[in-house]
């Protein structure tokens, strides 16, 4: 399953309330087939059109049958990626998988969607930073997602010129879809499969969602004052490039996001000319070339163009991080200084401090206050659980009126909206606190006054209303307090990775907690279908949110150096990093490098830099073959990539990536590793660097050499890194935590993370 990486439940369960009502549909043969996609790997110089009826051809000989062959295919893909999609069974998925020319034939499934004080907080203070606006007006950012809102102010296109000249893609209007403009200049919808989509909602790139205007404004919106969610969050909201274009593909329709639109929408948004590729989506950890982002994202390297995404929602255990591939930029979600602080008093005077989104303000001084538990509808054997206010146990005649009191019950782990402001509304209830059983910072919506409350509060509430005839209770409207930050957030999903072992993901970190930016029209703030309220800013919360903010970085860096491969914009963005200091074991396995900081990334000093042909390499080394690679490169001159002379294991061994990571069993307490890079001089003039190391107790990192000095820009230097020592369990525990950071001593700070993992030690 593919998810939008946004931290919000209850949308995912209105979706499949819509949904089951639509998947009702007769057996027949063509039901059994389920769509595989073929992924053929780079295109070849034919047209389009020759594509397709070599993938006919292809498909006739495995199903033998031609218009057969001709009634499964859904999709030809060519532009820039290789391959096509069919209903197919089983059995003929594998035959094709066994084809000459055939990279990977694997199952569609679906995946999910894993501002704005946050560009403030991350040093690019509105009009006080460096902007190269004339350059930064010709990068197009292409953003998969849910589509967009064009009307938002935040996309307001006043004083833009035409779209960049190299771009080529359309926009495709309809179904509330009416127009682009010179700042979102393209929109495009991907959805093949059109089974269980209401009326009207399947043929247009109009964003019902709120996701996908929320994460475009983020990269690119104009800049908008008194922007506010009815009031909370007030202030400026832009996006961290706001003379940058957007290119809206809308792959996710009810917050699932299909493998073979998103290759579709991949294919289109290279070919169309976009620079940097924004991805808030996310599912299972796969093989690359079974993954429609690694592959998509694959493509868009080979072009120059870098792919962000996110990292996913599933944290804070370990091993839950997705989007692994070396050639995508994987971003993990920290705080902003910011909290958001609903409170509520008690009739007694007490106050206890919740965290929501409550746009409502109080209207009596004090209202009734009841708990699940003593407005109870059930008789004894009844089913449900009043105490958690679940749906159906409450009855009207005791909630009208009040603020009602719930525990959160059965809902273990849930710390998203829980639904509970739902159902007391349904009963006319005039707010609800709901006590939550871990703590979280995520503020969410709530549908009418409502406040989460942490354990200690809760119990206090409880024993408050035991404890007294005619409880009362008012909850105030959301204010904003400042906190200490960044830290990582809990929801953000943790390495190690289990594709790589050698790659340490998350790559970096941006802001992903609580940001405020531009909402869809269409959408619902709090993902109730009866939610009719209508916000031009909403808050919202996940790596989703954090991925635009990494994208935005890239374009910004990429503003300044147009030139730069993905990888050395990347590299930019990682070496100049703010690590963070958090509470926890899981250090850079749960940030990587860093929080972004775009401002020192135009200037990093030096670049870790991967070509096309290093990332082939490490595929060699990752069991990959030379007729796969022959298929990856098919439009390169050299046409040959000899896989055979590459020695078979661990892929980052010449990989040159900005961080060092192992993931290692040792047998005894001996630590002993080497990491060879290569880095290359951006800086203006000669320079030395000096390398300074940090390593915990009991082990020594070693780079040799410990200086270089490079005469010019352009130059390439070597050096090693040994970490050699004694792996103390009882401070290190799993994990070990370094590195090296290369200092020019003129500002100049080039820093790589080092990480091993005790993978044999079932850490966690
Ligand atoms: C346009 O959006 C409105 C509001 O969501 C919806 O009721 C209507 O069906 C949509 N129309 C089309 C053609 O999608
Ligand atoms: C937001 O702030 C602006 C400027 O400080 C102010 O004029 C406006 O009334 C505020 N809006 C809301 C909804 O609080
Ligand atoms: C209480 O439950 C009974 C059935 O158990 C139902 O008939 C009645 O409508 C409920 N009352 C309220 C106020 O919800
Ligand atoms: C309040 O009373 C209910 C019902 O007797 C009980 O379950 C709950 O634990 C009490 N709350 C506290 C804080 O003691
Ligand atoms: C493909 O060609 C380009 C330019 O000719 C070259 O830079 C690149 O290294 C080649 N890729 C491979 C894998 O050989
Ligand atoms: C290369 O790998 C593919 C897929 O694993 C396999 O089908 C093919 O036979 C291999 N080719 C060679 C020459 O080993
Ligand atoms: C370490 O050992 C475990 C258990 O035997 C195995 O699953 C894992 O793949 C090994 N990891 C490495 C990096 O060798």
């Amino acid at each position: 399953m593919m998810v939008l990486h946004q931290r919000l439940l209850l949308f995912i369960l209105c979706f499949y309330l819509v949904n089951t009502a639509f998947k009702a549909v007769a057996e027949d043969e063509n039901n059994q087939r389920k769509p595989y996609i073929v992924y053929m790997g780079e295109a070849t110089e034919n047209s389009h059109v020759e594509a397709a009826e070599n993938h006919h051809n292809l498909l006739s000989t495995a199903i033998g049958d031609e218009s057969k062959a001709r009634e499964v295919k859904m999709y030809s893909y060519g532009k820039v990626i290789n391959g096509f999609v069919a209903r197919l069974f089983p059995h003929e998925a594998e035959k094709l998988s066994r084809q000459e020319g055939v990279v990977s034939v694997f199952k569609n499934t679906q995946r999910q969607l894993h501002t704005t004080r946050s560009w403030d907080f991350l040093g690019m203070v509105e009009s006080k930073y460096k902007r190269s606006v004339a350059i930064e007006s010709n990068i197009i950012v292409g953003v998969l997602d849910t589509g967009i809102d064009v009307d938002s102010p935040s996309f307001d296109d006043k004083g833009f010129g035409p779209p960049p000249a190299k771009w080529k893609g359309k926009c495709v209007t309809g179904n509330n879809f009416t127009r682009c403009n010179n700042k979102v200049i393209g929109a495009n919808y991907f959805h093949i499969d059109k089974e269980g989509l209401p009326d009207g909602r399947g043929d247009s790139a109009a964003d019902y969602d709120g996701h996908g205007t929320h994460t475009s404004s983020t990269i690119a919106g104009v800049s908008v004052s008194s922007a506010s969610l009815f009031g909370i969050a007030n202030g400026t909201a832009r996006g961290g490039v706001p003379s940058a274009r957007i290119a809206t593909y809308k792959v996710c329709w009810f917050l699932e996001c299909s493998d073979m639109d998103m290759l579709a929408a991949f294919d289109e948004a290279i070919s169309d000319g976009v620079d940097i590729i924004s991805v808030s989506i996310g599912g299972s950890s796969l093989p690359f070339f079974e993954d429609p982002i690694a592959i998509g994202a694959f493509h868009a390297m080979k072009r120059g163009i870098l792919t962000t995404c996110s990292a996913g929602n599933t944290g804070p255990g370990l091993f839950t991080v997705s989007n692994l591939a070396p050639w995508v930029m994987t971003v993990a979600a920290n705080s902003l200084d910011r909290k958001f602080e609903t409170v509520v008093k008690l009739g007694n005077g007490l106050t206890a401090s919740g965290i929501s989104l409550n746009a409502f303000s109080p209207t009596k001084k004090m209202y009734p206050l009841t708990s699940g538990l003593l407005a109870s509808n059930i008789s004894a054997g009844g089913y449900g659980e009043p105490n958690s206010c679940e749906s159906g146990t409450l009855g009207e005649d005791k909630v009208i009126g009040k603020v009602v009191y719930c525990e959160a019950g059965r809902q273990e782990g849930v710390t998203g909206s829980s639904g509970q402001d739902h159902i007391v509304r349904n009963l006319k209830g005039a707010g609800v606190i709901i006590q939550l059983l871990e703590p979280t910072e995520m503020a969410t919506s709530t549908l009418i006054s409502a406040s989460y409350v942490f354990f200690e509060d809760g119990t206090k509430i409880s024993e408050y209303i035991n404890s007294t005839k005619n409880p009362q209770a008012v909850i105030f409207k959301t204010k904003t307090v400042k906190m200490l930050a960044p830290s990582i957030s809990s929801f953000s999903a943790r390495g190690p990775q289990r594709i790589s072992p050698s790659i340490l993901k998350p790559d970096i970190s941006a802001p992903g907690l609580n940001i405020l930016a531009a909402y869809s029209k269409l959408g619902s703030i709090t993902g109730y279908p009866d939610d009719t309220r209508k916000t031009l800013f909403s808050i919202m919360s996940g790596t989703s949110m954090a991925c635009p903010h990494a994208a935005a970085a890239a374009a910004y860096v990429k503003s300044f150096h147009p030139d730069w491969s993905p990888a050395a914009i990347k590299s930019a963005l990682m070496t100049t990093a703010t690590p963070m200091r958090i509470k926890g074991d899981e250090a850079e396995l749960s940030y990587g490098s860093g929080q972004i900081n775009p401002r020192r990334a135009i200037h990093p000093g030096l670049v870790y830099d991967i070509a096309e042909s290093a990332y082939l390499r490490f595929l060699c080394k990752e069991g990959y073959n030379s007729t796969t690679m022959g298929l990856l490169i098919r439009n390169n001159n050299t046409n040959e990539f000899k896989c055979e002379n590459f020695k078979r294991g661990l892929g980052s061994d010449g990989l040159n990536y900005p961080s060092m990571h192992k993931q290692v069993n040792t047998t005894d307490t001996k630590v002993s590793e080497i990491f060879y890079r290569t880095v290359r001089n951006v800086g203006y003039g000669p320079s030395t660097y000096v390398a300074k190391v940090w390593a915990p107790k009991g082990l020594t990192v070693e780079v040799v050499p410990k200086v270089m000095s490079f005469e010019k820009p352009g130059e390439k230097m070597n050096f090693k890194v040994l970490i050699n020592g004694v792996w103390d369990e009882t401070t290190m525990k799993g994990i070990v935590s370094a590195s090296v950071e290369w200092d020019d001593s003129r500002g100049h700070l080039v820093r790589s993370p080092i990480l091993l993992f005790r993978s044999d030690k079932n850490y966690r």
